[in-house]
């Protein structure tokens, strides 16, 4: 049996955790492709309320395996802390970090708060975990890997021109306070014992749950509107959440794969800088977000929220290559008299219906809405399609068509159980 990729659509934070917590009962393998501890994945169900930043979201489940793959950068102290919250918690999940997965070390982050502070009015509004730092390091072939951690005396050799480079550029360009080198034994000798249990050949993990018929999900972080390459640069995040992550972030090749999801919420919401054509900064915009707390789960900043963009949406499908899509949050729009769809921007006084992907172009764009009727009655926590609202369910027809993929699953509700399935996403 396959893999299956689910992943962000819009500007991350679309409810991709509690997604992968319903889905993951079906998959003995559960693999973080991308991102770092700037995703916070919420989970709630029968073991408590859970904000997951790099343990992927199966880990709720006895027969999963949960993989943090060679794309992730991983702050090991978050990851220990991490592994020490879900042993408390009895998750009864495994959990295993790739060997080639590189690390966030203290410098990393040192140097995203001191290049967020350089840049600015234009800064980016980073998570500030020292994620874009850290992949800077692995493209410049100056990264350490978890499976480094294991060879100390190749590490004794490594870290200390690394440590003096970052020192000068911390102290010299940045004005800010060297690194102690003596600290960064401590910890990597720390990490080294902590962590060996948990240090894996993920593709070999997943190879051989694909080889036994089991089925993979690779479980999206971020969204594809931060991607690298086809996100809104440069206010995107320094990896491949689109589709093409699960390959090289994972070792998976692609004729394992049998569907490709987007997660979708039904409105927007973007946390950070950059160009957001729907953003509501009125009282609608205050509504939808103390409505539905949307408040970052790693840094608590207030998102920004607006409506759904269909533009977006299609270049989502476009470079994702989706087959379906996943809607979530559709109880928030419960009780609004009317709810409004972004079909076109207006850009220079065009109507356009293309994407434009340059940041200084989509700023500029104007959204064009179709105005749809809000519905009575209440989608919360539903669990049947019958059970819906029918205003609710012409919503979903409508995204459908827009972006011209069927809806496979609504989530009504932040709780595992708390989902419609329309048509089953596995085998
Ligand atoms: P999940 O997985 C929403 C945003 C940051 C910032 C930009 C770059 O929960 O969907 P970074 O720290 O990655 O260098 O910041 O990306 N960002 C996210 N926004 N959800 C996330 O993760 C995000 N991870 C990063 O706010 O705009
Ligand atoms: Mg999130």
């Amino acid at each position: 049996m396959p893999a299956y990729a689910v992943i962000g659509a819009q500007w991350g934070d679309e409810g991709k955790g509690k997604i992968i917590d319903f889905l993951a009962e079906d998959a003995s393998v559960v693999v973080r492709y991308s991102g770092g501890n700037n995703a916070g994945h919420t989970v709630i169900n029968q073991f408590g309320t859970f904000k997951f930043h790099l343990a992927p979201s199966g880990i709720c489940w006895p027969h999963t395996m949960n993989v943090i793959g060679n794309g992730v950068v991983v702050d090991p102290d978050v990851l220990l802390d991490e592994i020490g919250m879900a042993q408390r918690a009895g998750l009864p999940g495994k959990l295993g970090v790739s060997d080639r997965a590189h690390l966030i070390m203290p410098y990393h982050v040192t140097l995203d708060e001191l290049e967020e502070r350089r840049r600015g009015k234009s800064a980016i509004g980073t998570t500030g975990r020292g994620v874009g730092p850290a992949y800077v390091d692995k493209v410049g072939r100056m990264g350490l890997r978890a499976g480094e951690l294991l060879d100390p005396e190749d590490l004794s050799l490594r870290m200390p021109q690394i440590v003096d480079f970052k020192n000068e550029l911390i102290t010299k360009v940045y004005g800010g306070s060297p690194i102690d080198i003596e600290e960064i034994f401590e910890k990597t000798s720390r990490w080294a014992e902590a962590l060996a249990p948990y240090i894996v050949r993920s593709e070999d993990i997943i190879a051989g749950a694909l080889e036994g018929g089991e089925n993979v999900i690779m479980e999206g972080a971020q969204g594809a509107l931060l991607d690298i390459d086809h996100g809104t640069y440069p206010y995107v995040t320094s990896s491949n959440p689109t589709v093409g992550g699960t390959l090289t972030g994972t070792g998976a090749g692609p004729r394992s794969f049998g569907g490709v999801t987007g997660v979708f919420k039904a409105y927007c919401t973007r946390v950070g800088s950059g160009p957001f054509p729907t953003e509501l900064e009125d009282e609608t915009g205050e509504l939808i977000r103390n409505k539905a707390g949307e408040f970052g789960a790693t840094t608590g900043r207030p998102r920004r929220c607006g409506w759904f963009d269909a533009v977006a949406g299609r270049y989502s499908v476009r470079v994702n290559g989706f087959d379906s899509m996943i809607i979530t949050r559709l109880d928030i729009l419960d009780g609004f008299d009317s709810i409004k769809v972004c079909t076109a921007y207006e850009l220079d006084h065009k109507e356009i219906d293309r994407f434009p992907v340059d940041s200084v172009l989509l700023d500029r764009c104007r959204p064009i809405y179709e105005e749809v009727p809000g519905w009575q009655g209440s989608s919360a926590g539903l669990t049947q399609a019958s059970q819906l609202p029918p205003g609710a369910m012409a919503f979903v027809r409508r995204l459908e068509e827009l972006l011209g993929i069927p809806a496979s699953i609504i989530s009504t509700g932040p709780k595992r159980e708390e989902a419609i399935v329309l048509r089953s996403l596995m085998q």
